[in-house]
């Protein structure tokens, strides 16, 4: 077969500009954001020329924050002398958060843009903890630092991490606040699953082929599932995790992304706005949840138990998380979507930490054949035709379907079409993180989240949030797993459907 000959993570020229990143301290910055910009420039994908600007509270100089993040990005010697060259274009400036520093860091990046010749093009990014986000907002603006001089040069962007506020009064608190200073032009909301290439790839299978979206529907489609298991614990995450748990970590986001990919319809054209507009359709049209009415939603936390032969601790000893907690760190949902597509096809969602291995799919399970046309010889075991898109341990997506085995006697045998995403790609992938960045250098909003899409979201989900707050402080509600097994015992026959193929 052809490769197609086109390299997707090329983008236009693009123009040069300076990235700001405030919180570069901390994790996030070293585990993701500059090896993700270092790997963009060693492929010779940043634009020339640029900066990054790292901000924190931290006192520190260029060549201290240089050699703090070096060995972060060092994984051959190759990247040893190309390194040389990426930290050439790093600086550092300690900043506190209130005005004085915020218009010393002004006049800062307007002597930089000089020095470098960046165009007074600048993005923020946002790498600190989430009450930070409308206190550096504000600051931006009065400071004018979300001013633009034109679209073209002068312009000023900044990305917001997740989480989007811890409900939806809060998100749209923080909405109003960046748009005090910024329109919504300038806002980039990062959800790093959205840069996963399968994830996107969904999208591409479904609408650039002809041969699946005929059947993508109640009429051949029996139930959906969408899987984001973790085999790792809450490790050093505690502190926001307990106030959070697994619905706002994962399902407000992540999931919600997962769900919208996998049930929209097709955009009239393949650009953010059109894309957005679908996405928001499916998030309008789901079910509302009412435990009354029937609505399915089970969750868990995880005790003490064994993940590949090693024992871990339960949630509640692990560092930082009260003794008492009753977070979940399960969940499993049922949802419909109630549109004419949809209609009555069960979608279950789940994410788990601590769950037997670390797994991210979606599963497409079609229904029985009509006719049981071989029951006489071979009974009710023909297994029904699924489709599995699995993103973590592999990019692959995988057919499977029933073949005859050879010989004279009528047997079946399950047979599976697979494709391995990077089998066909001599190029190098480009890691999530460093696909977003590239994105909003580019202004390109298709892979980040719109206001609208977070607010459906959050009010989607608040009653469910209000079952999980019903849950700490009742005693029932909330089941218990050991490490190491899928979920808690009353979603175990839904987990079968889902991760035994
Ligand atoms: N880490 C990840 O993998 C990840 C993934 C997705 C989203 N996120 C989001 O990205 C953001 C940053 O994550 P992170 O893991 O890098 O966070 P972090 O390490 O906890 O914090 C980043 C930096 O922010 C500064 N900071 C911390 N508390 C502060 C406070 N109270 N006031 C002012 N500055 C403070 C610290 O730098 P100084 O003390 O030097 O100022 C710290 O190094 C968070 O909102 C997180 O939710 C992180």
């Amino acid at each position: 077969m052809q490769p197609h000959a086109c390299d997707q993570t090329t983008k236009p020229d693009l123009a040069p500009c300076v990235i700001v990143i405030f919180g570069a301290s901390g994790d996030l910055t070293s585990r993701k954001l500059i090896p993700g910009l270092f790997s963009l420039f060693s492929q010779g994908k940043l634009p020339r020329p640029f900066a990054i600007v790292g901000c924190s509270r931290t006192e520190m100089d260029d060549q201290q924050f240089r050699m703090h993040l070096e060995k972060h990005c060092h994984d051959s010697v190759a990247a040893m002398d190309r390194w040389h060259d990426f930290a050439q274009h790093l600086f550092y400036k300690s900043v506190d958060y209130d005005l004085h520093h915020f218009r010393e860091l002004a006049a800062y990046l307007e002597q930089l843009d000089q020095q470098r010749q960046t165009g007074g093009n600048r993005i923020f990014e946002l790498a600190v903890p989430p009450a930070l986000y409308p206190v550096i907002g504000d600051l931006l603006g009065q400071s004018g630092l979300a001013d633009e001089k034109g679209p073209d040069r002068g312009w000023s962007r900044v990305i917001v991490e997740k989480p989007f506020g811890h409900d939806l009064e809060s998100a749209r608190r923080l909405d109003a606040t960046l748009h005090n200073h910024f329109n919504e032009k300038q806002i980039y909301r990062i959800d790093h699953y959205l840069a996963k290439e399968t994830v996107q790839n969904t999208l591409i299978f479904r609408f650039a082929n002809t041969i699946f979206e005929p059947i993508w529907n109640r009429h051949y489609i029996d139930y959906v599932g969408i899987v984001a298991a973790e085999e790792l614990g809450v490790g050093s995450r505690a502190g926001y995790y307990d106030q959070s748990g697994v619905i706002r970590d994962m399902f407000q986001n992540h999931m919600m992304q997962l769900l919208v990919l996998t049930a929209m319809e097709p955009p009239s054209r393949f650009d953010a706005y059109a894309v957005q507009d679908e996405k928001a359709k499916v998030i309008r049209s789901l079910r509302e949840f009412d435990r009354e009415a029937g609505s399915k939603l089970c969750l868990g936390q995880y005790q003490d138990g064994e993940i590949n032969g090693k024992k871990v601790p339960g949630y509640r000893r692990e560092q930082g998380v009260s003794a008492d907690s009753r977070t979940p760190t399960f969940a499993l949902m049922e949802l419909y979507i109630d549109n004419w597509r949809w209609q009555d096809v069960p979608f279950y969602l789940v994410s788990g930490k601590r769950l037997p291995r670390k797994e991210t799919r979606i599963v497409i399970q079609f229904k029985q054949v009509p006719h049981r046309l071989f029951h006489d010889v071979l009974g009710d075991t023909i297994n029904a035709n699924r489709l599995v898109i699995e993103t973590y341990p592999e990019e692959r997506i995988r057919l499977h379907f029933q073949t005859k085995s050879p010989g004279t006697a009528i047997c079946l045998r399950s047979m599976t079409m697979d494709f391995a995403y990077h089998e066909h790609y001599q190029g190098k992938a480009l890691d999530d993180y460093a696909r977003v960045l590239l994105d909003c250098m580019a202004g390109d909003h298709m892979l980040f989240w719109r206001q609208d899409g977070i607010e459906l979201s959050w009010a989607f989900l608040t009653p469910v949030l209000e079952e999980c707050e019903k849950c700490s402080c009742e005693d029932n509600g909330l089941s218990y797993y050991p490490a190491g097994v899928w979920g808690p015992e009353p979603a175990g026959d839904t987990m079968r459907l889902l991760v035994d193929d």
